[in-house]
């Protein structure tokens, strides 16, 4: 059965809010909202629901992937922010309710401090896209899309 709103969920983590204002020698001068604008345009072009979540609460962001079991989401594209680097929480819930999903990241984390090299999501990532700044998030959605389309 097809569902009308939130087939894919964009996931912003700690500190995404702050995009525009933060760093932006290494994130951008986009905000999170222009960031979002991009996607329901896109999203809407492409006909598919889509719904938008930031928290800096890494149990609000496993809330929010367990709320998938339930609510129609078919697949995700996550910025984790710093919860790459340290969740267990988060790769385990992605795995509890077994929802396709895209890891993003704006800067290129491999070309960052050592921390940055290791995530917890990317080998159960659909893909990995990382240092292309917002286009990044806009290639996971095409990148969804099609996914969605062969899984249809
Ligand atoms: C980030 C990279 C992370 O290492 C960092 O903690 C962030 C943003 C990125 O988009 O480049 O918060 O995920």
């Amino acid at each position: 059965m097809r569902r009308s709103m939130s087939q894919v969920l964009v996931l912003n983590g700690p500190n995404l809010n702050l995009l525009g204002r933060r760093e932006p020698g290494t994130y951008g001068a986009a905000t999170l909202a222009d960031v979002e604008a991009m996607l329901a345009d896109q999203a809407a072009t492409a006909g598919l629901g889509i719904d938008f979540f930031q928290s800096n609460h890494e149990g609000a962001l496993v809330d929010r992937v367990q709320a998938t079991f339930e609510d129609g989401t078919r697949a995700a594209i996550i910025n984790p922010g710093a919860l790459t680097h340290t969740s267990v929480a988060l790769r385990d819930a992605f795995l509890a309710v077994s929802l396709p999903f895209v890891e993003v990241h704006l800067s290129n984390i491999h070309a960052r401090e050592s921390f940055r090299h290791h995530s917890y999501l990317s080998d159960v990532a659909m893909g990995t896209i990382v240092g292309l700044g917002p286009l990044g998030y806009s290639l996971a959605l095409t990148a969804v899309a099609a996914r969605l389309a062969t899984d249809a």
